[in-house]
């Protein structure tokens, strides 16, 4: 990564269990540029998990503030920035990532996925009572989003995050 300048934020987009968090932390360190994520700045201003939130006020509520987060963190310049895995797909999110940063796909197939989030059940949106089909029908509806990013990664199994962070890097 030496030489490799960013002029914007490097967002970092796609599903649940993606590796979004770890791979942007990992990123970040490389580049030598702040890690954002919008989950953990939202859950400290709200002083509530993620979960508490959907619970209390509802997805619509979580959105909105999801929004205003992507927002901020956008404006505070260079930088990787990890999003929850719903917020590409707001047309207005899309926009504002495309107006002022690089949008880049972390793409990793089902089975992945459910391997990665079969562990946590914190998350809201799998606390059903077949987790494994509603993550596959969320990537089945999500991906005509995902795929407006800019870059695409493609993740693998047991692909240490050194070698993800190098596919980010080459795309
Ligand atoms: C969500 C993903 C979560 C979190 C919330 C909703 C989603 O983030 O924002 O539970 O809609 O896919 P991760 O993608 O980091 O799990």
């Amino acid at each position: 990564a030496r030489g490799l300048h960013l002029s914007r934020p490097v967002v970092l987009v796609g599903m649940m269990g993606c590796g979004k968090s770890a791979i942007g932390n990992a990123l970040a360190a490389r580049l030598g540029v702040p890690f954002r994520d919008t989950d953990e700045a939202l859950t400290a201003a709200a002083r509530m998990t993620i979960a508490e939130i959907f619970a209390r006020d509802g997805e619509a509520f979580f959105r909105a503030r999801e929004s205003e987060v992507l927002a901020r963190l956008l404006a505070e310049g260079p930088g990787v920035v990890s999003t929850g895995g719903g917020a590409f797909l707001r047309a207005e999110n899309r926009a504002l990532i495309a107006e002022l940063g690089v949008s880049v796909w972390l793409k990793a197939d089902a089975e992945l996925l459910w391997s990665r989030v079969k562990q946590r059940t914190t998350r809201p949106l799998l606390m059903t009572d077949d987790p494994k089909a509603t993550l596959m029908e969320l990537l089945e509806a999500r991906t005509p989003s995902y795929r407006e990013a800019d870059l695409v990664a493609e993740a693998s199994p047991d692909l240490p995050i050194p070698q993800m962070v190098d596919r980010v890097i080459t795309a």
